[in-house]
């Protein structure tokens, strides 16, 4: 056993009581702390080398934790018909006397009971990066599991991989990545995101009871209906205070957050790849499997604490090029849907590069027979009929024009008339003898394969080698059903996660190989958002859904967790395909600048005086945007029928930005005072519209009084520290 010995845990690091055997994880503001003591006593039984979770939350010692880890144990039940491991463990798994969710389940040999033993652990340090792995066995079976936490963050992230060191297959009915366990509370509150296709990420919370409540995904993507990620609170915690327990899982396939409340109170939540269909998963003779990482927080500052913590470390730990401003985009999608042309695209840019956007996206129906959704995916040519010579007529005039220019493709989908499916009927998840069924005309490739992968990274580099192109639309449209790969024998269920993984390793090459090239992942809009693709995309298309009013209530759920930094928001036309209702452009700007604002209404349809304005606010928004892609977000005031706000503030509290939403005026009432947060308290901010500046005390205590009446009303407030 290697390990690493260091006394105190008051700093950032990782100390281990080897008396107790006993690890204290600590990170800036939180202390977590697992035991593996040589046996403990279940049923008058010895049960060697148990994994137990001993603690999480403010920042405690070595002392602390290893007297907790004691104290723990002391008041373990010893009731008949109980096991007080569950519960108990770090990573339960199913075997031996434990009647609770199992983050690990396999077959292997005779058996489906694992005994595991200790069989190694380490700490390792890598500047600021520290990492835990503890490591077991059972016969063939050897699983490590990972904790690595770093100086700048309060995200501990986990993983595990299982291994077979036998000669004969292993079959894992269930392999989480990690399982957080939740200090005892009275109550226990779940938040999480819940929601369909144009209603993504609406915030829910619910009072946990015993048993059992499972949130995934079996789609093969993450899914517009819930996305992984959790927070739990004992009920009281508010937006700035309170303690909140969260995760997130970077997985961007079928996956599965379990919460389970056991009936001694304890909660634990279990979280990752596959649904409850998945498996058995065979892992043939030496074979390696690594889950992805399920990464948890605490924090004491509340939701908006909790936040703020995910998104500063997505930008400094799991996203590319962080500290790039995002541009103005674009999008042609809801102007000209499949009805794009050379002509039409310029005529769009000229209007776009004219009001200041700077990045040209051209959406769907540029290649093959893609003249409607029925034809067309999979065929990565340029339409002749449209483009008579090509892109690069339209690009070369997007560049003219000082944008740089983006590009739509669905490359993991085909339909069925193509020249791709005609050529490779079997290249898409089917099974022998079963119906394909399509879903908005058009079937999953199956890029588990890696011929088809290497098609699919082929055509892309292609695309990409042979135009001067900066952005890409990667969409995916559709779920998997029929899940089969007939050729694929051996292990069927791989297909679940070879094709993301292969996916992810085809947006790695690209980059690597496109290094000039931004990529957003769209999924029918927020289908596919999560910090496995965030690891290798630039931006994410939020929702298709653009009305104003309705992506306020979607980007409200989405900040719990992801980053407005990649937040992808268009302006568009009013009604919109959804709803009947008017919204005034500046609402809709205000709304959409809340994130990484771009365009997508019919220019050539915009009045002079629309366009005029437009102008005017993306120009106002580039003199704000750094603050709202990098700064600290607020959550002022949630959405609402009345006043919402959010706001953001520069790192060095220098700046702030704050936009404030009236919905509707009611009883001719003025809205209430907006008071902000996050500021110098000792230092004064001249605010816009008001003569003198103003502390941030007061801003905080007292708040500002908005001008906004009617309906769908909104402002944008910049704030400048005095003094600077
Ligand atoms: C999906 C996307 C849209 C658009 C269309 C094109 O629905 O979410 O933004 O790109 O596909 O077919």
């Amino acid at each position: 056993m290697n390990v690493q010995t260091s006394r105190g845990g008051e700093q950032v690091g990782i100390a281990y009581d080897e008396t107790h055997r006993v690890w204290l994880l600590r990170t800036p503001h939180s202390a977590y702390a697992v035991a593996c003591p040589s046996s403990v006593t279940v049923h008058h039984q010895e049960i060697p080398d148990p994994l137990l979770h001993v603690y999480w939350g403010e920042p405690v010692t070595l002392a602390d934790a290893v007297h907790i880890g004691t104290v723990k144990r002391q008041r373990w039940s010893r009731r008949g018909f109980e096991s007080p491991l569950d519960g108990a463990e770090e990573y339960p798994v199913r075997g031996g006397i434990r009647f609770g969710r199992a983050a690990l389940a396999a077959r292997f040999g005779a058996t489906r009971s694992i005994e595991w033993r200790l069989v190694g652990s380490n700490t390792t340090r890598d500047g600021d990066t520290h990492q835990l792995t503890v490591e077991f066995a059972d016969g063939p079976l050897h699983l490590a599991l990972h904790y690595r936490i770093r100086a700048d963050t309060d995200v501990i992230e986990r993983w595990a991989v299982v291994t077979n060191t036998g000669d004969t297959p292993i079959e894992l009915d269930r392999f989480d990545s990690a399982t957080w366990t939740v200090p005892e509370a009275d109550e226990y509150r779940l938040s999480h995101l819940s929601g369909r296709w144009s209603a993504e990420t609406q915030l829910r919370h619910q009072i946990l009871t015993d048993g059992e409540f499972v949130i995934g995904s079996r789609r093969g993507t993450t899914s517009h209906q819930a996305n992984p990620w959790y927070a739990i609170d004992d009920g009281s915690a508010t937006e700035e205070s309170g303690t909140v327990y969260s995760g997130a899982l970077a997985w961007s396939g079928v996956w599965q957050l379990a919460t389970q409340k056991l009936s001694h109170g304890g909660v634990q939540v279990l979280g990752g790849v596959g649904h409850d269909g998945f498996g058995p998963y065979r892992l043939a003779p030496g074979e390696s499997l690594t889950a992805p990482v399920f990464a948890g927080l605490y924090t004491a500052d509340g939701f908006g604490g909790a936040s703020r913590a995910w998104h500063a470390y997505q930008l400094r730990h799991v996203m590319p090029n962080p500290d790039a401003d995002r541009p103005v985009l674009y999008n042609s999608w809801e102007a000209t849907g499949f009805d794009v042309n050379e002509e039409n695209q310029k005529a769009l840019a000229a209007r776009a590069a004219s009001i200041g956007c700077e990045l040209f996206v051209m959406d769907d129906g540029w290649f093959g027979a893609r003249v409607d959704d029925h034809a067309g995916l999979g065929d990565w040519t340029v339409n002749p009929e449209r483009f008579p010579n090509g892109l690069a007529p339209l690009i070369d005039e997007v560049h003219r024009l000082g944008m740089d220019f983006g590009i739509w493709v669905e490359p993991e989908m085909v339909n069925p008339d193509s020249d791709l499916y005609r050529e490779h009927p079997d290249w898409v998840y089917h099974f022998a003898d079963r119906t394909r069924h399509t879903m908005r005309n058009q079937l999953v490739l199956n890029l588990a394969r890696p011929d088809v992968a290497d098609w699919l990274y082929d055509r892309i580099d292609a695309l990409l080698s042979d135009h001067d192109i900066q952005f890409v639309k990667w969409d995916m449209n559709r779920p998997f059903t029929e899940a089969g790969w007939p050729a694929e024998t051996d292990n069927p269920e791989r297909l679940w996660l070879d094709h993301v993984h292969n996916l992810y390793a085809v947006l790695d090459r690209l980059r690597a190989k496109h290094p000039g090239v931004a990529f957003e992942s769209c999924s029918g809009g927020g289908a596919r958002i999560d910090m496995g693709i965030l690891a290798r995309t630039d931006q994410v298309w939020t929702s298709d859904n653009t009305d104003a009013p309705d992506r306020l209530i979607i980007q409200h759920g989405y900040s719990q967790v992801y980053p407005a930094r990649a937040m992808s928001c268009w302006v568009t036309d009013v009604p919109n395909f959804l709803d009947p209702r008017t919204v005034p452009l500046r609402y809709r700007f205000h709304a959409a600048m809340a994130g990484v604002l771009g365009v997508g209404g019919d220019l050539s349809e915009w009045s002079d005086a629309d366009l005029a304005e437009a102008t005017d606010l993306i120009a106002e928004y580039k003199t704000v945007r750094t603050i709202v892609q990098h700064g600290q977000l607020y959550r002022l005031r949630p959405p609402s029928p009345g006043l919402s706000a959010v706001q953001y503030v520069a790192p060095d509290r220098s700046e702030a930005v704050v936009l404030a939403y009236l919905g509707a005026q009611r009883f001719g009432e003025r809205p209430p005072l907006l008071r902000l947060a996050g500021l110098d308290p000792h230092a004064r901010y001249r605010v816009d519209g008001v003569d003198d500046p103003l502390t941030g005390a007061a801003l905080h205590g007292f708040g500002l009084p908005l001008r906004l009446n009617g309906d769908y009303d909104s402002t944008l407030l910049h704030l400048t520290r005095v003094g600077d």
